[in-house]
């Protein structure tokens, strides 16, 4: 398993996406700012969660965690899919509940683009992750991805390039913030788009 500071994780089965196109974005700033990057094994490759089997999980998931257990932030970006997050997605953090380390108490952003901007999978995408501990820094919908790309489906349109960059700015930012300002920026996210922080408030 390659390690990296930051792990992309892409939620889209197609190697062309539009959500593939927001976390090139994403992977440029982090490059430019010389953070190492690396991306999970596609949540598309996964079994569907058996709950008996997050003890000894198949290969696959295993090789999904150790990806998550090494990383220090996360970037996450997935589409939305009949008004909920794209199931695959889900399924994969779900499989986290067994890791090591997971996602408890580190730094991640979320993004969703899609037709009408991927509200609900934003929300749902935050809501797991908090579940699992993790600090949600912040989120991004992107709407009608495919009028702010070029013809190979990269982020081209610079206002929605600019939002990309501000937001794992604050990511980056956060990797070096302290655990206290961490939570009060996720509790602020969590708040913000209308979720509970799981365990911190009831
Ligand atoms: C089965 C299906 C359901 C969809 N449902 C929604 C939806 O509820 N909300 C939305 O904004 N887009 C919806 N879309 C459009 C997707 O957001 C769009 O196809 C997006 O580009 C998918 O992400 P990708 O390009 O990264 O694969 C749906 C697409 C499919 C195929």
């Amino acid at each position: 398993v390659e390690e990296a500071e930051v792990l992309l994780v892409c939620g889209s089965y197609h190697a062309r996406s539009a959500n593939r196109g927001v976390l090139d974005v994403a992977r440029e700033t982090l490059v430019a700012t010389t953070h190492s990057v690396a991306e999970s094994l596609s949540p598309a490759r996964l079994p569907a969660l058996c709950a008996s089997q997050l003890e000894a999980p198949p290969d696959e998931v295993m090789a999904f965690r150790q990806h998550v257990d090494q990383a220090r932030a996360f970037v996450i970006a997935g589409p939305e899919y009949a008004g909920g997050l794209a199931g695959s997605l889900k399924n994969a953090l779900d499989w986290c509940v067994g890791a090591d380390r997971g996602f408890y108490r580190k730094p991640v952003v979320v993004m969703s683009a899609g037709t009408t901007g991927g509200t609900h999978a934003l929300k749902q995408l935050a809501q797991t992750l908090l579940w699992q501990g993790a600090h949600v820094i912040g989120h991004l919908g992107i709407a009608a991805p495919k009028t702010k790309s070029d013809s190979s489906g990269a982020i081209v349109d610079p206002a929605t390039r600019a939002e990309i960059v501000a937001l794992v700015s604050a990511l980056i930012a956060a990797i070096d913030a302290t655990e206290e300002h961490r939570q009060e920026i996720s509790e602020r996210t969590a708040e913000s788009l209308g979720i509970s922080h799981y365990p911190h408030q009831a």
